[in-house]
């Protein structure tokens, strides 16, 4: 599926107009997983590219986080809270089964005039989420739009399998959206893409209809999240390569005319493998993993404040937001800043 053809000039593009990222206080790092589980920094930081995590402590939930980012990025697009239209949550990871997580962000912020929910992507929620809010931007009926992307993994995270537990972290990140129809930029080009065959390679099963919490679970791993690593890493090679190329053909755009390719944090080898093959000079490729680990749908937005804030990427640059993940999911945004 794909949104807006750049070739034409919608009368209004989405703009983002403010940003702001989240994480817990607390640290968990290689060396502290070395003493929970047989692995060590040296194999964690050379598989995966992680020296760290972020993770939440008991009581801090999804929604804190959310609510956290969220404020920043309507604090820096200057905008009042009750101006906000829509509000996206991504999350696999939600405050409970129901009312979403998004009623919970809306309340704290008092975005009373916004209709909410959360969007189950996985790590591709927040691409996937900037698409949707996208079309209701251009097409002049909405004004303001925040999306999030927020998770705390490690809550469903099983500390015993060292084979999963060391990639994971806690955080969120928050854009804020606002329609505009001063030119060229803006949200340029998304596509978004689904492989619902492949959903064992990534997945949580409790407690859903299908293992609900009144009944045994015949494997108590089912509390948590599997994953088939090999899998995974070379369908995401394979997708973000193909997300890249089909963004810069649909934009008739060249490398040269991007500033920066901000992925999804899922392993630092997935991301340099995929650059390798589109042939990304590693100044144009954005990877903060080392310090958060991967934060599902957090990750992209995560590594957008931090690149725009280390000034790596400024306005009137050209970049390209791609993720990839459980589902399968996966998807990409090309924007002017
Ligand atoms: N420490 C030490 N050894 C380990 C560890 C560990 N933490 N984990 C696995 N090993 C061992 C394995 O047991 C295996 O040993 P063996 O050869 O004796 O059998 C060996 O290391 C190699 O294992 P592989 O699984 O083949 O290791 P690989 O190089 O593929 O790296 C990894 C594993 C890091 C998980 C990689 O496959 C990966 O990054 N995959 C994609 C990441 C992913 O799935 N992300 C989840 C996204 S889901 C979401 O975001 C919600």
């Amino acid at each position: 599926m794909t949104n807006s053809n750049p070739g034409s000039s919608p009368v209004y593009r989405a703009v983002i107009t403010g940003y702001g990222a989240y994480a817990p206080e607390k640290l968990l790092t290689n060396a502290d997983l070395a003493k929970m589980v047989d692995t060590s920094d040296e194999w964690i930081s050379s598989r995966t590219g992680i020296e760290r995590r972020h993770i939440t402590s008991d009581d801090e939930t999804t929604a804190d986080l959310a609510i956290k980012a969220g404020e920043k990025a309507i604090a820096g697009a200057g905008i009042q809270a009750s101006e906000i239209d829509i509000i996206v949550v991504a999350t696999i990871t939600p405050e409970m089964v129901f009312p979403s997580t998004a009623s919970f962000v809306q309340s704290a912020l008092g975005a009373t005039n916004a209709w909410v929910f959360d969007l189950a992507a996985a790590c591709s929620g927040f691409v996937y989420g900037i698409s949707i809010v996208q079309q209701f931007l251009e097409s002049g009926r909405f004004k303001n739009a925040l999306v999030i992307g927020a998770e705390t993994l490690t809550k469903i995270t099983n500390w015993q399998d060292r084979s999963s537990c060391i990639l994971f972290g806690d955080g969120a990140g928050a854009i804020v959206l606002q329609r505009s129809d001063d030119g060229k930029k803006g949200i340029l080009y998304s596509t978004m893409h689904s492989d619902g065959q492949r959903w064992e390679a990534l997945n949580c099963q409790a407690y859903g209809s299908r293992y609900p919490a009144n009944k045994n679970l015949d494997d108590m791993n089912k509390i948590y999240m599997q994953i088939k690593g090999r899998e995974v890493y070379q369908q995401a090679v394979r997708r973000i390569v193909e997300c890249v190329n089909q963004c810069l053909e649909a934009c008739k755009l060249s490398l040269d005319d991007i500033s920066m390719v901000i992925s999804h944090q899922m392993n630092a080898r997935i991301i340099e493998s995929a650059a390798k093959r589109l042939k990304l000079p590693d100044e144009k490729v954005f990877i903060n993993i080392n310090e958060y680990g991967n934060t599902s749908a957090a990750s992209v937005p995560i590594a957008f404040d931090e690149c725009v804030r280390s000034g790596r990427l400024k306005r009137g640059d050209i970049a390209i937001f791609v993720a990839f993940g459980a589902g399968l999911t996966w998807g990409a945004n090309v924007f002017e800043f």
